[in-house]
């Protein structure tokens, strides 16, 4: 089987904004599709989204230069090639020649290796997780995740109500992915309802959370454990909190400042207050606590909670697996966040996640806050039985994409199906 045509085009995202999508058609005629999702809190480490910059198109964010290095590029060297994602892999970064995937571009590059993919399961007659976990050599079974859903948005994904990004639900004691989905829908609904009660606004920010403006972070804590007395669910045993700090975001020369709160914090203060929350709250996971080349602090929050709390990288790791080296031998956080256009292929991301597997670092397969209606990531999720998903709100079609992939994959697999359920650290 070898690959007969690539073909690209420029598509829009959750956002308003373009994005790639690609084509891949294999010599027995089978096509595999995919498109890629765009960050808003996008780390310095991250491969090289590629944007025209043509302030005349979609205000610079236009996608087709790298559509063009699919269509007149890319398309030209992979035709005829053996269909094999690794060795299409290869011969992508090979082409593209850049560490940062700056040449070709990441989105250029994820399109056609995620459309690889997706073609030669179909060829093979396989579901794509199945097909991932065989090219990720994972030899486990499936896995249905457990989500780790958002509802309470601030930073870049929203309006300037609070400058941490996502405070978020973790239903972990559910017994099965549909249970822990309606678990979470219903903290999303009485959440609405108590926003409405108080007079504040339930508009949505980017993934499909409530955007309130709040007296400070710690209500969005409080806010969610009422939200779960209110819905039956307790707090800490049937439900968890996680927090994305996003903290790189109001990073600048070793101050951390949380401007809706007019306060300024050094890296120990910053980890001192993570603390105090993990103590006061069920907060089980705290993403990008410290900011992406904070080692330091980040050394310090892992020494006090790495032992009883998820400490999760996102900026800081960039799913690469260089990074990811750097942190174990560094001993810093203990799981990673795992976003496909941070690194830019597939096969990269897939060994991202061995790395993780073989040194015990959770890993939590995520979205992005500009997304598409692709659901890759679900079967990415099971089939590499990452344990962990985050893909934003239960609410807006392109997250729900996702989730309903999920549910049919839990219907399908039917006896098989099994839900990761307790995430470290839940009681
Ligand atoms: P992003 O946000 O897609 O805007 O980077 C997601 C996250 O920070 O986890
Ligand atoms: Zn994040």
């Amino acid at each position: 089987m070898t690959v007969k045509s690539v073909h690209a085009r420029e598509v829009l995202d959750s956002r308003g904004y373009p994005t790639v999508e690609a084509e891949v058609v294999l010599s027995n005629g089978t096509v595999g599709w995919a498109l890629v999702p765009s960050g808003a809190s996008i780390g310095t480490h991250e491969a090289l989204e590629l944007r025209d910059g043509d302030a005349e198109r979609w205000e610079g964010k236009g996608v087709l230069e790298a559509v063009h290095n699919i269509n007149d590029h890319i398309a030209s060297a992979l035709r005829g090639m053996d269909a094999d994602v690794r060795k299409v892999d290869e011969r992508l970064r090979e082409l593209d020649g850049t560490t940062n995937k700056s040449r070709l571009g990441a989105n250029a590059l994820l399109a056609v290796s995620l459309a690889t993919a997706r073609a030669v399961a179909y060829a093979k007659g396989i579901p794509l997780y199945r097909f991932l976990a065989e090219v990720g050599s994972v030899h486990t079974s499936p896995l249905l995740p457990t989500p780790m859903v958002n509802i309470i948005s601030g930073g870049l994904h929203a309006g300037g109500n609070l400058d941490m990004q996502d405070f978020l639900v973790i239903p972990f004691g559910a017994s099965s992915f549909r249970q822990a989905l309606e678990w979470v829908g219903k903290v999303y609904h009485t959440v609405k309802r108590i926003l409405q009660e108080r007079g504040l606004t339930t508009l949505l920010a980017d993934e499909g959370g409530f955007s309130p403006p709040l007296t400070g972070h710690e209500e969005a804590l409080r806010l969610l454990c009422e939200a779960m007395e209110r819905a039956k669910l307790r707090p800490g045993d049937d439900m968890g909190i996680a927090v994305d700090v996003a903290s790189t975001h109001f990073y600048r020369d070793g101050r951390y400042t949380l401007r809706t709160e007019g306060r300024i914090m050094d890296a120990d203060e910053m980890v001192a207050l993570i603390a105090d929350w993990c103590n006061r709250y069920p907060v089980l996971s705290v993403e990008d606590g410290c900011a992406e080349d904070d080692w330091q602090g980040w050394q310090n929050l892992t020494q006090r909670l790495g032992g009883k709390v998820q400490l999760l990288g996102d900026d800081l790791f960039a799913t690469n697996p260089q990074r990811i080296r750097q942190g174990v031998a560094m001993g810093v956080a203990n799981a990673v966040l795992i976003k496909l256009n941070q690194i830019g292929t597939l096969t990269e991301t897939l060994d991202g996640m061995a790395l993780c597997r073989r040194w015990g670092y959770a890993t939590v397969v995520s979205a992005r806050s500009g997304d598409t209606e692709d659901p890759f990531i679900a079967d990415l999720a099971v089939g590499m039985a990452a344990g962990q998903i985050k893909i934003g709100s239960v609410a807006r079609s392109e997250r729900t994409a996702k989730y309903n992939r999920l549910l049919r994959l839990e219907e399908r697999l039917g006896n098989e199906a099994k839900y990761a359920g307790r995430t470290p650290f839940a009681r």
